[in-house]
């Protein structure tokens, strides 16, 4: 049995006739970039996160970039983030000139640890950047502790967590910033590229509003020298219609995820954790197991689409050598690159796939 990894086609299958009713009419409108579908997907994003203002860019890259940008980081300054993560948030902090500091995760959720945050704070700490990886949400408490009373700024990379709850607040609404990617594979997403900025922090927001569009607060007058990175009308109309569905997907997420954690009961597999008082929403559904390898040929001899997030860390790529001046130790982001895979997830998987995913796996060991 072909499983994927992820199914975009039967979620656009089941709304193609509402999508392309949309996509026609945002064309014909001719209203192409920041026009209604954006500004509604704006004020419908903000409320479902719980802010003030919630602004479209072109993508989750631009929506760190801007936000660091926008917050006054730059050269000279230090952002401290993670290296179990993709690349741009990395890769957003070098944008600013601003020196990226990675630090280790914590092995059970594999966010950003708030010790390794406190001990690599210098007089040069100008933000953190945690990353809600995998659709876990970090421990923003203990972060905000740290953060507050020093004025260090705090960026949420939600990029994989669309919806995600800690403590009751989503992601998002709890740092200075927030930031989210529409990238075709995450729970929210379009058909293209997009991003989302979220804060309740009007300056913030007025900055990432003039940067994203050439500077301008009103047509002609260039405040400011920004960047081009309009979320457009297509995508907007898009992620508007998948937003009716994210609660119910991120919910079905869900039961995938304690079925397969049901199922993988073995002793060489760590199956996800989710902490107190968290809403996970499994952007992806990621095991540990130190015979990892012996699982990624069964998988494969078997058709299972799956992905080892995050075999090569980005400290460890050839760019991030350049960037980072020494490489750091990090032993349990180094360990986990080696123990990773990452199963099919997504809304429309069914219990039989998840069976037999299991089976394959429990089979390889
Ligand atoms: C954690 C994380 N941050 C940032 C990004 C960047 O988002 P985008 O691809 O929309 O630029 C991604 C996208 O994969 C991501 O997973």
């Amino acid at each position: 049995m072909e499983i994927p990894l992820i199914d975009l086609k039967s979620e656009y299958m089941a709304l193609r006739e509402e999508m392309l009713a949309s996509i026609d009419e945002a064309l014909q409108s001719m209203q192409l970039f920041l026009g209604p579908n954006v500004r509604a997907l704006e004020a419908e994003w903000a409320d479902f996160c719980g802010v003030g203002h919630a602004i479209g860019v072109g993508d989750g890259t631009d929506a760190l970039h801007l936000g660091l940008r926008a917050m006054g980081i730059g050269r000279g300054d230090e952002v401290i983030t993670v290296a179990w993560t993709f690349f741009a948030s990395i890769e957003a902090i070098v944008h600013t000139d601003a020196d990226p500091v990675v630090v280790d995760i914590e092995p059970d959720h594999f966010c950003i640890d708030p010790k390794a945050v406190e001990a690599a704070i210098t007089d040069r700490t100008a933000a953190v950047l945690p990353v809600h990886v995998y659709g876990h949400p970090a421990d923003m408490d203990a972060l905000k502790a740290i953060c507050e009373p020093r004025g260090i700024r705090i960026l949420e990379d939600a990029a994989q967590a669309h919806g995600a709850r800690y403590r009751g607040a989503a992601v998002g609404s709890i740092g200075d910033g927030g930031c989210f990617s529409f990238y075709m594979s995450k729970n929210l997403a379009g058909y293209g590229e997009g991003g989302m900025l979220t804060t309740n922090d009007d300056e913030l927001a007025t900055g990432v509003r003039m940067l994203r569009d050439h500077g301008q607060r009103q047509r002609g007058t260039f405040e400011c020298v920004g960047y081009n990175s309009r979320l457009d009308e297509v995508q907007a109309a898009i992620i508007r219609i998948k937003l009716r569905h994210l609660a119910e997907n991120n919910e079905k997420r869900r039961r995938h995820a304690a079925l397969y954690n049901e199922l993988l009961c073995h002793d060489d597999i760590i199956t996800p954790k989710t902490a107190p008082d968290c809403e996970h929403v499994f952007h992806l559904y990621t095991i540990r197991s130190p015979r990892r390898d012996a699982i990624v040929q069964a998988l494969k001899a078997a058709d299972i689409g799956h992905a080892t997030h995050y075999a090569n860390p980005p400290h460890l790529s050839p760019a991030c050598g350049k960037v980072l001046g020494v490489v750091p130790e990090l032993p349990v982001t180094e360990q986990l690159a080696g123990e990773v895979v990452s199963l099919p997830m997504y809304p429309g998987l069914t219990e039989q796939q998840i069976a037999h995913v299991a089976e394959v796996v429990l089979g390889s060991l």
